[in-house]
């Protein structure tokens, strides 16, 4: 079965959060809100997978007109290791590049070892030299 990969649009947000509650960590973000809020503030930002109707994966594509930034790339378990994280991944890379962005960022937790060896798979460059700062409502 053929796995479409597409922009969400607000109709998506409770399938995106289900996905997200049962496949990801979760994140102080992951409410219906902050979801629509990303869409009207960036809409094509959150892309979405599909098989037969049901969400299988999501990857955010966002641009602040400085450096591309991905999050929440999710693949639901009973769909991993078949190249859909990396599908999903280079969906995202190509948007930003369209969009003029020269340089990306991933933020990777880097006790998970199933994370780390997907990122270590690509061509992305790990910084272990930088440390995050944050602010705002944890957890992530
Ligand atoms: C990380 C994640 C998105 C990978 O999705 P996926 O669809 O399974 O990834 P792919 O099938 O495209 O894997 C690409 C490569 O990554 C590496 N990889 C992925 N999962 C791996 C695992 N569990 N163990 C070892 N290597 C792994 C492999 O090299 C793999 O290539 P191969 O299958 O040809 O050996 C998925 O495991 C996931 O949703 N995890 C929970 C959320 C998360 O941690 N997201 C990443 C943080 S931003």
């Amino acid at each position: 079965m053929s796995t479409d990969i597409r922009a969400a649009v607000p109709a998506d947000v409770p399938a995106v959060l289900k996905l997200w509650r049962t496949s990801a960590l979760p994140t102080s973000t992951d409410t219906p809100d902050d979801v629509r809020h990303l869409l009207r503030r960036d809409p094509g930002s959150l892309l979405v997978a599909e098989v037969a109707g049901e969400m299988v994966g999501s990857v955010i594509a966002g641009w602040d007109g400085w450096r591309g930034s991905v999050y929440r790339l999710v693949v639901d378990p009973a769909h991993r290791r078949s190249g859909l994280g990396r599908r999903l991944l280079r969906r995202a890379e190509d948007r930003l590049a369209e969009l003029g962005v020269r340089r990306m960022h991933a933020i990777v937790v880097g006790d998970d070892a199933r994370a780390m060896a997907f990122w270590e798979s690509t061509d992305w460059e790990l910084q272990g030299g930088q440390l995050r700062f944050a602010k705002g409502r944890s957890p992530a």
